[in-house]
């Protein structure tokens, strides 16, 4: 793969072979002509990048090894993503494996960011799965304060406080976003709690039969993966200075609060009934309740006043991602 001696911008994305890794780093080569992008994985990233051969290095490595991690973060880096991890019902279902991936390998990575790459940038993706339930009605902001109900956002809020303490010594630059639940995923379902969010609309557009675990009305905080990544990829130029007290480091991302129905009829609306009635109720008090004590209504001003991307409607999402499958 491609040589890191003449590019002055170099960005490390982890988890580069997972969903939002994967279209960042597509998202990154077009933003960032000048830019070298190292993806790291587990598993090695998929060859779609390979046209970019020149601006990338693939490195197929166990992030919770400190090896691994020492040998990863050698080159001078300008920004940092961290976006590799183990998903909400992942997590839950194997806390061993949670804790040693979404904690420990970050607690390696940050460690020695802070010694070997001072003040560089670290983006981290954190999720609304951090905060608790939330009243009826109640809008939550960055100040709501956050009481997991899952061992994935007790995880992501430990790296937070982590990547806020090192950003407030001067030892990193860390840029915290909270995303809402990213639909219409492609592809495999994912090991996320949330995964029926998309799979209703993947699965169903693609003629397949597939399960619904929750009750219609439950409400969810969704947005589409091009504003997820937009926002990514603008989150790592915004000054420094908009970052840190009062408010720390956190953001909430822009997306939209809909209700299961509201996904459905979305998906009526460019799949037809048809599509639509591959939908089986089948529920799932596990998913529900780690689901259901997601907030799902947000205050998104200081994302707004960072710049941030406004979110594509559900029905314009639904359709984009059907185009997808027919291109
Ligand atoms: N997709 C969403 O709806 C959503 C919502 C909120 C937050 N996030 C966060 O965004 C990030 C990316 O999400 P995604 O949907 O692309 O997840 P994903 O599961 O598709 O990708 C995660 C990647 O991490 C890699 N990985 C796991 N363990 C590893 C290890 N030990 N060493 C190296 N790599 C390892 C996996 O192989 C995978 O490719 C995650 O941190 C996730 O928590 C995602």
């Amino acid at each position: 793969m491609g040589s890191l001696e003449k590019q002055e911008i170099s960005i490390l994305i982890t988890g580069a072979g997972g969903f939002l890794g994967q279209e960042l780093a597509a998202a990154l080569l077009d933003a960032e002509p000048t830019a070298h992008l190292i993806l790291a994985d587990v598993v090695r990233p998929k060859a779609s990048f390979l046209q970019h051969a020149k601006r990338i290095t693939i490195i197929e490595a166990d992030l919770t090894s400190s090896e691994a991690v020492t040998s990863l973060l050698q080159p001078k880096l300008s920004a940092c993503y961290l976006l590799h991890g183990i998903m909400s019902g992942g997590a839950e279902a194997n806390l061993d494996l949670g804790l040693k991936v979404n904690l420990d390998s970050f607690r390696l990575i940050l460690d020695n960011l802070r010694k070997s790459q001072p003040a560089v940038k670290v983006i981290f993706p954190s999720s609304l799965a951090i905060y608790g339930p939330s009243q009826p009605g109640q809008v939550t902001n960055e100040k709501t304060i956050p009481m997991p109900q899952s061992s994935y956002g007790a995880e992501k809020l430990i790296v937070e406080t982590l990547i806020n303490d090192f950003s407030r010594r001067g030892l990193i630059d860390g840029r915290i976003c909270r995303l809402p639940t990213v639909i219409v995923r492609p592809g495999a379902p994912s090991a996320a709690a949330s995964s029926f969010a998309s799979g209703i609309v993947r699965e169903s557009l693609k003629g397949e039969r597939n399960i619904l675990p929750v009750g219609q009305d439950l409400e969810m905080w969704v947005a589409s993966p091009r504003t997820v990544v937009k926002n990514l990829v603008a989150i790592k130029d915004v000054p420094q200075t908009k970052f840190g007290a009062p408010q720390g480091r956190a953001v909430n991302l822009p997306g939209q609060t809909v209700t299961v129905r509201q996904i459905l009829e979305a998906l009526e609306e460019i799949g037809g009934k048809e599509k639509r009635n591959l939908v089986e109720e089948i529920k799932d008090a596990n998913i529900e309740a780690i689901v259901g004590s997601w907030p799902a209504r947000f205050d998104t001003s200081l994302a707004r006043k960072l710049g941030m991307s406004e979110d594509v409607t559900l029905k314009d999402e639904v359709e984009f991602f059907a185009k997808t499958l027919v291109s």
